[in-house]
């Protein structure tokens, strides 16, 4: 039977009806609403009703940037958005008359591309979604690992630097304030400050009023040398975050979502290095495939959808 997949993210929230096999049937898309739950809450009831509307659906999943509890109900804290001890889940529940579960949205990525997509071979694999924040998920033995209060895969909240740079999570030297989108911007505005390679990335953040993710992307489809050591530095930071993950996890092949993976093997080249030359039992410890995720955009809503419907069939709804 069909679910539904909704993917809140910081700037859009998608939507779409999906059948079993992952096919999306119908989309929809629109602006998240600014800072407020309610509102969030609002405008998922009215998405989830119009792709409903006519159709046999058996649960619908929604996918959220933070800390999900383990009986996939509330929001317990969201880095990037203003969400503490939210319930999301029984807020929609009870404006719906439906089977709805609350994912974390780098499990629903992961899952997808586990299911579906570039992992669809694998059996273990790690996630790592690189956009605002850095998600995590982990799929070993063909299971999405939730850990003990569900909160397993925050990947993005691996320390790679001792008392680093402080991080929305409360902690200091997350991987995510060196791997992610938004890190990255930081990283070519100091190359920029610093001119030499980054007069480019200087001029264009000139001209612009600031540097974004569209002049970035530009500017590397250019091979600017400042825009691709700034990719290369992110790459490095990502490399040995997954060196320490192989350690934990030895999943068979990373998979990088999130904008910023459209830079392909411009960014996992550096990935690849980097992890190569972190890793333990270097030299003696099969080498895992680092590939970018094959869903991108749609990997959100299917993975959350397919999570909503074999949830609901084990609970049998
Ligand atoms: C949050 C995760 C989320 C990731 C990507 C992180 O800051 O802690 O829950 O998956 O951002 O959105
Ligand atoms: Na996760
Ligand atoms: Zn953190």
């Amino acid at each position: 039977m069909h679910s539904i997949g909704i993917d809140i993210g910081g700037t859009k929230i998608a939507g779409a009806l999906v059948s079993d096999d992952g096919e999306i049937l119908a989309e929809l898309r629109e602006p998240t609403p600014a800072g407020d739950p309610a509102a969030i809450t609002e405008l998922v009831v009215r998405m989830v009703e119009q792709l409903r509307d006519g159709q046999q659906v058996i649960a619908a999943g929604v996918a959220a940037a933070g800390f999900i509890d383990a009986a996939q109900s509330t929001v317990y804290y969201a880095p990037n958005i203003n969400w503490r001890h939210e319930p999301f889940r029984d807020r929609l529940r009870e404006r719906l008359d439906l089977d709805v579960t609350i994912d974390n949205d780098a499990n629903a990525a992961g899952w997808a591309e586990f299911r579906f997509g570039a992992a669809r071979d694998a059996h273990d694999m790690t996630m790592l979604t690189i956009g605002t924040g850095v998600g995590g998920a982990i799929v070993a033995g063909d299971r999405l690992l939730r850990g003990g209060f569900g909160t397993a895969g925050e990947l993005g909240h691996l320390r790679v630097v001792p008392d680093g740079l402080p991080c929305g999570c409360g902690a200091r030297g997350c991987i995510e304030q060196y791997g992610s989108g938004r890190a990255l911007l930081r990283m070519a505005n100091e190359i920029a400050d610093a001119g030499g390679i980054g007069l480019q990335l200087a001029a264009e953040r000139e001209r612009a009023g600031g540097l974004t993710g569209d002049i970035l992307a530009r500017l590397l489809v250019d091979h600017d040398a400042g825009a691709l050591h700034a990719l290369r530095q992110l790459g490095t930071w990502l490399g040995q975050a997954c060196a320490s993950l192989s350690a934990v996890l030895d999943p068979e092949l990373f998979v990088f979502g999130g904008g910023v993976s459209i830079a392909g093997d411009l960014l996992l080249d550096p990935v690849r290095e980097s992890y190569l030359a972190h890793l333990p039992a270097r030299g003696y410890h099969p080498e895992p495939r680092f590939v970018v995720a094959e869903l991108v955009n749609d990997a959100g809503v299917v993975g959350a959808a397919d999570l909503a419907r074999i949830h609901a069939t084990a609970s049998g709804a």
